[in-house]
């Protein structure tokens, strides 16, 4: 049987988690895959259908309808709901709040459990999310929890939604990160936490070239 290499990595809101692991699966030549964009998938559908996403029981309720996919073209990861692609509208910001509050309900955490754990199994992967060291990829080849002070995460966020043309302010980003994260790590099914054999990598002083330096260098040691 052939086995495959995974690296997980976790963090808080605006880790720079995706950019970095882009980055270095292009290094490496291994799959990226953003566990994040599924759970906003689900953001999506409960949001535009109007369900309750603090009612546990109108979120489950609506699963059987949603059929979140990932497919790669041309090596990019796009997210599909039930067969549209939504790759860009589940990046506005009332999706992401949608994303956090249904990733709090087991049932959607468990629906797309096996999606996950199967791009691992037949791929090499460098997977990012909340729960990829300690929950979907527990025997993880490596595990890294990237992190970053707030205020720089804020800015970074800020910065890229701007960049898109979205209005907000830096105010309303730093609350909304700080929102998110009480709630990724305050759930009861799989919080936010760093895995007991993940390695810490802060990014606080650190730009983008170098932080991917930082996690070149802590998979290739690992591998
Ligand atoms: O990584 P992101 O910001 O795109 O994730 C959106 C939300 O989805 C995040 O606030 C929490 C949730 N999430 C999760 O609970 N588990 C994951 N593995 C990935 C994301």
């Amino acid at each position: 049987m052939t086995s495959f290499v995974s690296v997980a990595i976790d963090g808080p809101v605006g880790a720079g988690k995706s950019s970095i692991a882009r980055n270095a699966a292009k290094k490496l030549g291994f799959i990226y895959v953003d566990t994040g964009a599924l759970y906003r998938a689900v953001g999506l559908y409960c949001h535009r259908n109007g369900v309750d996403m603090k009612n546990n029981a109108a979120v489950t309720a609506v699963l059987s309808e949603i059929q979140p996919e990932i497919r790669l073209i041309d090596g990019t990861q796009h997210i599909y709901l039930n067969k549209e692609d939504v790759s860009e509208e589940i990046r506005l910001p009332e999706i992401s709040m949608a994303a956090s509050a249904v990733s709090a309900v087991p049932e959607v955490r468990a629906s797309l459990l096996e999606l996950q754990r199967n791009m691992a199994k037949t791929n090499n992967v460098i997977m990012d999310g909340r729960d990829i060291g300690t929950v979907v990829l527990p025997d993880a080849t490596v595990k890294i929890f990237l992190t970053a002070a707030p205020e720089i995460r804020a800015k970074r966020r800020y910065d890229e939604l701007i960049a898109k043309g979205v209005e907000t302010t830096f105010e309303e980003v730093l609350a909304d990160l700080n929102q998110r994260d009480y709630n990724d790590s305050h759930r009861a099914t799989a919080p936010l936490k760093q895995a007991e054999d993940a390695v810490l990598a802060d990014t606080s002083g650190l730009d983008f070239e170098q932080s991917c330096e930082l996690i070149c260098n802590i998979i290739k040691e690992k591998l």
